[in-house]
């Protein structure tokens, strides 16, 4: 099925000055940026979106790092997009991710660790909208 996920390059990538290299692992992974923009997040934004972790102990490192400087945003689109950018990305913690995987390769700690996706269909459609409005969004899906 054609879907959409969202990515962030977090500022670990943005200031290892990988950006390039991810967004080729994407392409070459079947995945398409229907559109891609630049920010960074507020304290209080970055608590928004990751408010599904509030009660976690490392909600505010979270929130702190993620607000700590610039962001890259992409929109993805292709067959199976959320599991294939998952499997792009690899496991969480980069130490446990599998080779040739963009946590394992770029990765240092399971804080820093690259990139953010979506976990789900309904996940995926939420976060793409914190982002970006439907007129940002040039799709194959109609
Ligand atoms: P991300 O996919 O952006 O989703 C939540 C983030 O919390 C996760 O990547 C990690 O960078 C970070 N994090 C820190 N500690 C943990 C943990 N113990 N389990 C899961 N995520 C964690």
């Amino acid at each position: 099925m054609l879907e959409r996920t969202l990515a962030i390059i977090k500022p670990d990538g943005v200031r290892s000055r990988i950006i390039g290299e991810i967004i080729r692992c994407y392409e070459q992974g079947g995945l398409t940026p229907i559109a891609i923009r630049s920010t960074q997040l507020t304290k209080e934004q970055a608590k928004d979106f990751y408010q599904v972790h509030r009660d976690q102990p490392f909600f505010d490192d979270l929130t702190s790092f993620m607000s700590s400087g610039l962001i890259v945003v992409l929109a993805l689109e292709g067959e199976g997009a959320i599991l294939r950018h998952r499997d792009l990305m690899g496991a969480t913690d980069p130490s446990k991710a599998a080779e040739g995987t963009i946590r394992k390769a770029f990765g240092s700690s399971i804080d820093c660790n690259v990139v953010h996706g979506s976990d789900a269909l309904e996940t995926a459609g939420k976060e793409i909208e914190f982002f970006f409005s439907d007129d940002d969004l040039y799709s194959q899906i109609e």
